[in-house]
């Protein structure tokens, strides 16, 4: 790609002072870990677990947190001995012990449960852990963690500031966070690739030319094959691809935001403009302009945690687009959304109706005893007057007769048949308590402002 365009210092700075934390921030961070920390150690000793003690990872304990988010990720880390039960029951007792002066305390599942509380305004994950002796001989997913923490630790010096502007230029492209609503890049690659490149610059033209497949090993050590889009190679686990979340489309959209920056850097690739909601009256315009057919699917979002919820809502979109192309209708695409109350699966159609006649091709006319016996039914129920077969010929060698359709309207079969479709657990229990289909400029009876800026994007 051609470019003449250097990321200026200024650039780099201006995005700087806006993300970066200021001294003031860093230290109060660092005091409430601090005291995250001795309370946790009070507990263990309070309550008799001996051998277990905090330990602080994630960004806030490699100074690559962004300014302004508040998470702390600490992890309550057991002798590799324990028993998982006693890892269980004993964690979470430390960790309810610390809470107790929260303002809030949640209890949270990932492969075995963790506490995530509110501490003095801060988004806290109290995690126990096993103290293995290497990230490779985890006992439990969160393992590596504390790994990852000295291997970034010991390479990062210097590059704190390009993780900082990476982060954020990636929040800029929409690519930012590896939980499953996002799929795009964790935190931890995205240190690994500053390390890997050396900065954010070198980072951003190396992934110009980014191809699926594409794959980094820091320490030459990969053990196994990887068929994702990018391939990280955890340098604290030569079994693990850092990068295994990663969704092709977010890979291809950071390679595209990267090679639009190059082309023209400014800070608007690190702050978009946040887009408006769109009123009434443009939704009908739009509408009339693209002369597709809209349905919103509309339910109650179930009471369960985003990494539950989008899976189930990616498994319904899919489920209820090939619904409707088995029943002929053409998808232009399809998207979801999710508030607090509502939750929306949007399809665009070539169009909502279909004509009365389907073709439906039968076998090839020498298959003799199988044609004949297809054609003699179709030929009988001709001949009634005001029937459901309204023509018959041979083409390319079959019988095909024209019959009368079951549903000519998408809406009637979403309506008669999502049900039956294969849904995740909580939405499959929400659409059977109740869901609406909503039609073309129906759509507008939708007035969630955020709703109404997916749709701006939509449109
Ligand atoms: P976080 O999701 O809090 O990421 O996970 P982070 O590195 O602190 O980045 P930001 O700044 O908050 O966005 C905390 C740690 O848990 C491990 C990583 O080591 C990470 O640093 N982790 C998290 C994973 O290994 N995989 C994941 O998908 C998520
Ligand atoms: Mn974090």
């Amino acid at each position: 790609m051609e470019t003449n365009n250097n990321i200026s210092e200024e650039l780099k700075s201006a995005v700087l002072e806006k993300i970066k934390p200021t001294e003031a921030e860093r230290k109060k961070l660092l005091a409430v870990q601090e005291e995250l920390a001795s309370e946790v150690n009070e507990a263990a000793r309070k309550l008799g677990v001996p051998g277990v003690f905090a330990k602080m990872v994630g960004s806030a304990a490699r100074g690559t947190w962004l300014s302004g988010t508040h998470d702390i990720d600490v992890f309550i880390s057991f002798p590799e001995e324990t028993s998982r039960q006693e890892l269980e029951t004993r964690g979470l007792a430390i960790a309810r012990h610390v809470a107790r002066f929260s303002e809030h305390a949640e209890d949270r599942h990932a492969e075995h449960p963790y506490l995530n509380i509110i501490f003095k305004g801060y988004d806290v994950d109290l995690v126990p852990c096993f103290r293995v002796a290497s990230a490779c001989q985890l006992k439990s997913a969160v393992d590596r963690t504390p790994f990852h923490n000295e291997f970034v630790k010991a390479r990062i010096n210097g590059c704190e500031d390009d993780v900082l502007l990476m982060k954020q230029f990636m929040r800029g492209g929409g690519v930012y966070g590896s939980e499953l609503r996002t799929r795009g890049f964790s935190g931890y690659l995205t240190e690994l690739l500053v390390i890997h490149y050396g900065s954010f610059e070198n980072t951003i033209k190396a992934a110009c030319s980014w191809k699926p497949g594409e794959k980094i090993d820091i320490m030459q050590h990969a053990e196994i094959e990887h068929d994702e889009p990018l391939v990280m190679v955890d340098p604290t686990d030569p079994k693990r691809n850092v990068a295994a979340a990663l969704s092709l489309d977010k890979f291809c959209m950071f390679i595209d935001h990267c090679r639009e920056f190059l082309a023209n850097p400014g800070i608007e690739f690190f702050f978009p403009e946040p887009p408006l909601p769109v009123e009434d009256s443009e939704i009908l315009e739009k509408l009339n302009r693209r002369g597709t057919g809209q349905l919103a699917i509309v339910f109650k979002t179930p009471d369960v945690v985003e990494d539950v919820l989008y899976p189930q809502l990616y498994k319904m979109e899919e489920a209820a687009s090939n619904l409707l192309k088995e029943h002929d209708f053409s998808m232009v695409k399809s998207g979801v959304w999710s508030g607090e109350n509502e939750s929306v699966l949007i399809l665009e159609l070539i169009s909502n109706n279909l004509p009365n006649v389907k073709k439906h091709v039968g076998p090839p006319v020498w298959v003799e005893s199988h044609a004949e016996r297809f054609k003699a039914r179709y030929e009988k129920e001709m001949k009634e007057k005001d029937g459901d077969v309204f023509a018959g010929y041979i083409e390319n060698g079959k019988y095909v007769y024209e019959i009368r359709r079951k549903y000519t309207s998408a809406k009637e079969v979403l309506e008669k048949q999502l049900k039956n479709c294969s849904l995740g657990k909580h939405i499959q229990k929400s659409v059977k308590e109740g869901f609406e289909v909503l039609e073309d400029a129906g759509i507008c009876r939708l007035k969630d402002p955020d709703f109404r800026v997916f749709l701006r994007k939509w449109l």
